[in-house]
Formats: structure tokens, sequence, C-alpha cells
């Protein structure tokens, strides 16, 4: 039985297939072609599913992330801790701003920002901090910002990189409600997929979402312009398409949980606990991915594909070891967790099209390899 990592179609049955057509059938009657009625309708669903303020709806969760930045006053030259185990768009987005992205390491044990790591990046130049709620688990943030109040005095902003995380409501709350301002991704694959590019930000400050709603379109309107902004806008077809997906969240949520414990379980019953460790289980996580560690990670990998299992690397080279980033200085064994990470982790397929049958097949093909 062949597993692949990731199957779109889980939630594109005929039903949904037709009432997606409806939907994009609306949008080629009414024209709203760019900030069609669906933005704003998706904007507000998003807001109260998920209690985030304002939610500005754009093209894809990288620029959310900008807007986010820009928005709260990041300016050019200013230094923004994030995490050197996130995907590239975290960092990316503060370079794109002209800021500077100061890697910290992160828990091997939770895949997170070290919130002592974090504070001992801190500088006069630090004017935010961006964490990342990676693979559907939420990251400490009111901790973060009392430990950095406490060791230099300074209240600096927290934003977050929601964009694995939608949906995830852990310890201190719904993830993306807890900072200053956030980004979520609507990317394909994410846990709330758009047929495409879409994303968004979301605040609980009027002006800051006033902000972000101005930079979003040009920094501007009627041709008049306060700042240099971008053209961030989301398409109304994506909109659609969240809208009709936004319902039928939570069972995916649900579906993939259950498919983690089972993961648990299996690895546990085939006693490959001395080789494989198994993501923890935190308050909220949605597991928008499933991670595992192993010594023989690459091995492992190969060996699964020949069985035709699918498995993902997330990530395999740390931001501060990127060649873009080379000018920033960071060297190897600088961030020893994010180092060791990337040689150990191995996403398995986890979307909620996985049947509890391909899981136990995956689990086989590990048990299979480490025999
Ligand atoms: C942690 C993280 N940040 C940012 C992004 C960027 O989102 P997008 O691909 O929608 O631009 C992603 C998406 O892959 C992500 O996983």
């Amino acid at each position: 039985m062949s597993v692949p990592f990731f199957d779109i179609h889980y939630r594109l049955d005929p039903e949904d297939r037709a009432e997606i057509l409806e939907r994009w059938g609306n949008v080629l009657d009414h024209g709203g072609f760019i900030g069609g009625p669906e933005i704003g309708e998706l904007e507000e669903k998003l807001s109260s599913a998920f209690n985030l303020g304002e939610v500005v709806a754009c093209s894809n969760g990288s620029d959310a992330l900008v807007l986010a930045l820009k928005a709260v006053g990041v300016r050019p030259g200013d230094e923004v801790v994030v995490p050197a185990f996130t995907f590239f768009a975290t960092a990316g987005a503060i370079a794109r701003i002209g800021a500077i992205p100061v890697f910290a390491d992160v828990e091997m044990s939770s895949y997170l920002m070290s919130t002592e790591s974090a504070v001992s990046k801190v500088t006069d130049k630090t004017s935010a901090i961006m964490t990342v709620h990676l693979f559907g688990r939420q990251a400490p943030v009111a901790p973060l910002a009392e430990s950095v109040l406490a060791a230099t005095g300074r209240a600096i902003p927290i934003l977050e990189d929601a964009a694995q995380s939608i949906g995830s409501v852990g310890a201190e709350g719904d993830c993306g409600a807890l900072g200053i301002a956030s980004g979520f991704s609507c990317f394909p694959t994410k846990n709330l997929g758009a047929a495409g590019d879409a994303g968004f930000s979301a605040t609980r400050d009027p002006d800051i979402a006033e902000r972000m709603r101005s930079l979003r379109n040009h920094g501007g309107e009627n041709y008049i312009h306060k700042e240099v902004g971008f053209n961030f806008r989301m398409d109304p077809l994506q909109a659609a398409f969240l809208l009709h997906q936004l319902p039928k969240l939570a069972v995916f949520q649900a579906l993939r949980i259950e498919a983690a414990s089972h993961y648990r379980k299996l690895v546990l019953e085939a006693g490959l606990m001395d080789w494989v460790i198994c993501p923890e289980d935190a308050e909220g996580h949605i597991f928008h991915q499933y991670v595992i560690q192993s010594e023989n990670r690459d091995a492992l990998k190969l060996h699964l594909e020949s069985l035709g299992v699918g498995s993902a690397i997330y990530y395999p080279v740390p931001l501060h070891l990127q060649p873009c980033f080379s000018e920033l200085g960071g060297r190897a064994g600088d961030l020893p967790g994010c180092e060791a990470l990337a040689e150990r982790v191995l996403a398995l397929p986890i979307h909620p099209g996985v049947t509890p049958e391909q899981r136990e097949e995956v689990v086989s093909g590990i048990a299979s390899f480490y025999s």
C-alpha cells in the first residue's frame, strides 16, 4: 500500500466540488474580482472563529508577516529576534522590509524557540521578536515577553508566525491572538488551505489593522499614498474557496489529532521508542505536521520511499546557515538545537485523508528499517 505524504483530494469530494464551483460562479456573476464581498465575509468569519480581533486578508502567509512587521513599526536596520528552525519566510519577511533577522535557538523537545536563547539575543537595536507556532504547536508568548522585560527592562513587542497553527488553542489562548500582530498562511497544504496562495494578518489594535489595510493596497487610497505599500490583496476566488473550507476545519483538526495519537500508540506498540522520538503532545497542538526525530533520518527516509511511503524534512538547513544570510555571520555550532534537529527530523503523513491502515503501514515501514 503506498502512502503519499500529502494528497489534496481529502477535501475535494464531489459535493465539495459542486459547492466550490457554485461559490466561484457567484464571483463570476458579481464581477468583484478585486476586493469582492467574499474578502470582507472571510475576514469576519476568521476573526470570530479564532478570536483574532481584526483580520486583514492578503496574498499569502509570507506577505501577511511583512504586513504585520511593517504595521507594528519595525523599520529598516532594526533587529528582530526569530528562531532559526522554521520555514524560510519567517526570516525572509524580516529581511524583505530591510530589518535584520537575529537568530535564536530552539528547544529540541518542543521544536519551539527557546526563551533563554531569545532573551540572550536582544540588543538595543531589537524592535520586535517574531515567535513561531511551529508544526501546529503553540509557542510561549506572555512568558517570553515577561522574561525579556525582566532581563532587559524593555517591553518588546512579540509578533506571531501562526502560519502553521490556525485554530490551535493552547495554554495561553488562540494562536495568532497573543502578541501584537500575527500572520497566517492558507497555502494549499496548510490546515486551512486555499486553492492557491492566500493568507491573512491579524491584530487587536485598530491602528495597526488600519495600517495593514493601507499597506496591503499600496499604502494609500484614491491615489494619495501615505507610505509606499504593496499589492498584497487576496483574490476573491481564494476567499470563496476558504469560506467553503472554514466550517470543515474543526473536523479536519480532530482527524489530525486522532492521527497523531494513533502514530504515538503504533510507535510504542512496535517498541520503536529507542530509535524514534515522537512529538510531544501539547495543549492545543493541531499537528500541522507530525515530526519525529531519528538518528538515521536520511537512511530511514530512503527506506520509507522504497516502500512507497512519503515523508518530508522540515527543515534541512537552519536559517542562520542559509547562503542568503551569510553576511549576518552565522556559523555551524552557533545554534546547536536547530542544527541537531535539521539532521534528525522527519515528517510523517498526517493530513486528514491518511487512513489508520496507512498509518500502520508507515510505522511498520519504520519498524522494518530498525529490525
Ligand atoms: C512557518 C511559516 N511561515 C510562513 C509561511 C509562509 O506562508 P506562504 O507560503 O503562504 O507564503 C509558511 C508557509 O509555508 C510557514 O510554514
